[in-house]
């Protein structure tokens, strides 16, 4: 958090199934399991196009993130379903030792591509719903502390939650 990097709008993937994209998918992978997390988005290790992945293992951080499969998102859109909101706890790889509680949307579908070009189209809830929306908006540029409600629902995640397993994220 802090690089402006974080705060511009990605760029949609033109070409599909290119080595490029593949090494792309393969970096943040590694990132994304090495640091433990529930997903990850370009832009945050500094590639500015529209590229998620999230889900397919257990983080120990997330213990609901295996029950959503390994995806990999490119050029996603969005679509809230019903407008019940729901807040709920989150952390970001780029806000590292924090937790914030966010307000997201319960329920939406979300279409895009995967790697090779193959459409995308889920309707999902909660956990799924709410990971989405998370790294979906890094690809606009918005981190999660930007849509805390209340401040005093952000702190250290040792402090909020002592005793519970946490990586630094
Ligand atoms: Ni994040």
């Amino acid at each position: 958090m802090g690089d402006p990097r974080l705060l511009e709008a990605a760029q949609p993937v033109r070409a599909f199934d290119t080595p490029e994209l593949r090494t792309l998918v393969d970096d943040m992978l590694d990132t994304m399991k090495h640091l433990n997390g529930a997903g990850l988005a370009a832009p945050q290790i500094a590639v500015g196009l529209q590229v998620v992945i999230f889900g397919g293992f257990k983080s120990p951080r997330y213990p609901e993130s295996d029950e959503i499969p390994f995806t990999v998102l490119i050029n996603p859109k969005l679509e809230p379903l019903g407008g019940e909101m729901e807040e709920g706890w989150e952390g970001c790889l780029s806000v590292p030792g924090m937790r914030g509680l966010v307000p997201r949307f319960k329920r939406l579908r979300y279409v895009g591509f995967d790697a090779k070009g193959q459409p995308i189209d889920r309707t999902v809830s909660d956990f799924h719903a709410r990971v989405v929306q998370h790294e979906c908006d890094h690809l606009a540029g918005v981190l999660y502390p930007m849509r805390i409600r209340d401040l005093r629902n952000f702190g250290f995640a040792d402090v909020l939650f002592p005793g519970q397993l946490d990586q630094d994220d």
